[in-house]
């Protein structure tokens, strides 16, 4: 299986500091934050991976992770023009991936804990997608899930009234029939197409499993999130 890491976006929510670089470049605890996501893919056996990021931080990627050697893993790079969400990201990797199930990940999800297991039952699963859910106290901020007998039965993306407390963690398993999906997205309410719609056309088609993932997780996109993710690999390695 392939590993695709989204690095792109402007990282607003944490400028200044994304002022002069990519988010997933600062630093969580002592390394730079897509060490943690290419280590995560890597540990899971997912050695062939797509790096895609806008044009003006491409380099900086090249830079500190090159071919890949260094980390045992074989890096291939793709250029994101513009914005648009997810999806239009994930969909640059289409000729990337050819006929493989995948796993996607956003490059500032940092999970400690072992997806191998995941990434196995998916791989031998007829299913053409798996999410990864954890329960969170702040579920507005995130893709969110709804379960019932043991199914997801609907997606919200940060609604104002959510149906459930279970987010979606950003690391999407998913088959080629995404990037069939992709293009019949309409843009949401924040003008994006939104990875919680991809992942409702597997659910409509009874084509979705999930699992609870058990390890830490955290989008290290806010000030806090960044402060509570370095704390916590700080804490790991004393
Ligand atoms: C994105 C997804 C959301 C998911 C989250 C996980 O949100 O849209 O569904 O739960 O990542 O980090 P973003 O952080 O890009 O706003």
């Amino acid at each position: 299986m392939k590993g695709v890491i989204l690095a792109g976006g402007t990282g607003s929510r944490l400028y200044p500091l994304t002022s002069v670089t990519n988010k997933h470049l600062l630093p969580v605890y002592n390394k730079p934050m897509i060490f943690y996501p290419l280590e995560l893919l890597r540990e899971a056996g997912i050695k062939d991976i797509l790096v895609v990021s806008g044009g003006e931080n491409i380099s900086d990627f090249l830079k500190l992770l090159g071919s890949g050697r260094q980390y045992d893993v074989n890096l291939t790079y793709k250029v994101q023009d513009g914005s648009g969400g997810i999806p239009v990201a994930l969909s640059l990797a289409k000729d990337f991936i050819g006929d493989d199930k995948f796993v996607a990940i956003l490059g500032d999800n940092i999970m400690d804990g072992s997806i191998r297991g995941y990434v196995e039952s998916f791989g031998k699963s007829g299913a053409g997608a798996k999410i990864l859910l954890k329960k969170v106290d702040d579920p507005h901020r995130y893709g969110l899930a709804e379960v019932r007998n043991g199914k997801v039965v609907g997606m919200q993306e940060k609604p104002a009234e959510p149906k459930s407390d279970l987010a979606i963690c950003g690391i999407y398993l998913l088959d080629k029939k995404a990037f069939g999906i992709i293009p019949k997205l309409k843009p949401s309410k924040r003008a994006e197409l939104e990875i919680t719609e991809v992942l409702q056309h597997y659910v409509d088609n009874n084509d979705l499993e999930y699992e609870i993932f058990e390890g830490f997780w955290i989008d290290a996109g806010t000030f806090d999130a960044l402060h509570t993710a370095s704390k916590f690999m700080a804490s790991k390695k004393a």
